[in-house]
């Protein structure tokens, strides 16, 4: 098991961050939890920082074995590792193959944090796409999991969802094929800038 949980865009004041956290800790009746991340940045309320300076303590206290944040863009990133120092270990955004996310991806490489991909199968919409059918058929295998083997060879940490089991145990089936160069130059082809499915994180401003 490794259990991650986040930081609610509400609870970004340091008092209420270090609450959450604790309400978050005794619902899950653990000790330390291997990941925390912060939710939004929500830069319009301006309080991201302190957000992640607590995350900071919490892992300074052992509360935490890693922290991280998650939609978080490129300045947010940068003003958080220039105010603290610290850099954080994944940032988990929404990327797949109609949102590739290939500038801020650079970035990332840069400065050694991880992606961990939202929606990676496009919030099940990707999952009709023909070209992704067609990769698909050639390799025996179905679309999600084609769209899975995607997301691991461009270095992608992916968590589909499903509350299928079958779909689930299929979706980790994902070790006895490899997409050649032409599938990944057709999926690249797919990329557009419209391709987001939910909301953009420099607006976004709900507080749940
Ligand atoms: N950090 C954030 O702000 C943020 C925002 C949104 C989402 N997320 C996280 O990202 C994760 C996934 O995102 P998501 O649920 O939006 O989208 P997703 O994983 O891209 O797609 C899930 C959809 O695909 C279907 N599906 C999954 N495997 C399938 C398969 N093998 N065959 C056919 N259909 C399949 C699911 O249906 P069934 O369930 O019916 O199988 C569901 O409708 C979630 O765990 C969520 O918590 C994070």
């Amino acid at each position: 098991m490794f259990i991650t949980s986040k930081l609610r865009n509400g609870a970004h004041q340091r008092d209420a961050a270090l609450r959450a956290f604790g309400e978050t800790m005794d619902k899950l009746g653990i000790d330390q939890i291997d990941l925390f991340l912060i939710h939004w940045p929500v830069p319009g309320q301006g309080k991201y920082v302190e957000a992640w300076k607590t995350l900071i303590e919490l892992r300074q206290a052992g509360r935490t074995r890693s922290i991280g944040v998650s939609n978080f863009n490129r300045d947010h990133l940068e003003r958080i590792i220039g105010e603290t120092g610290v850099t954080p270990v994944v940032n988990q955004i929404e990327l797949h193959p109609r949102f590739q996310q290939r500038g801020l991806r650079e970035f990332h490489l840069e400065h050694d944090i991880r992606i961990e991909s939202w929606s990676p199968l496009g919030s099940g919409r990707l999952l009709s796409d023909p070209v992704i059918a067609g990769i698909a058929r050639k390799h025996g295998k179905s679309a999600a999991q084609t769209i899975i083997r995607w997301h691991l060879q461009q270095g992608l940490i992916v968590i589909p969802k499903s509350v299928h089991q079958d779909r689930i145990v299929a979706n980790f089936d994902v070790f006895d094929f490899e997409l050649d160069a032409q599938d990944l130059e057709l999926i690249r082809g797919l990329d557009s800038p419209d391709g987001r499915t939910g909301p953009d994180p420099a607006t976004a401003a709900f507080l749940f």
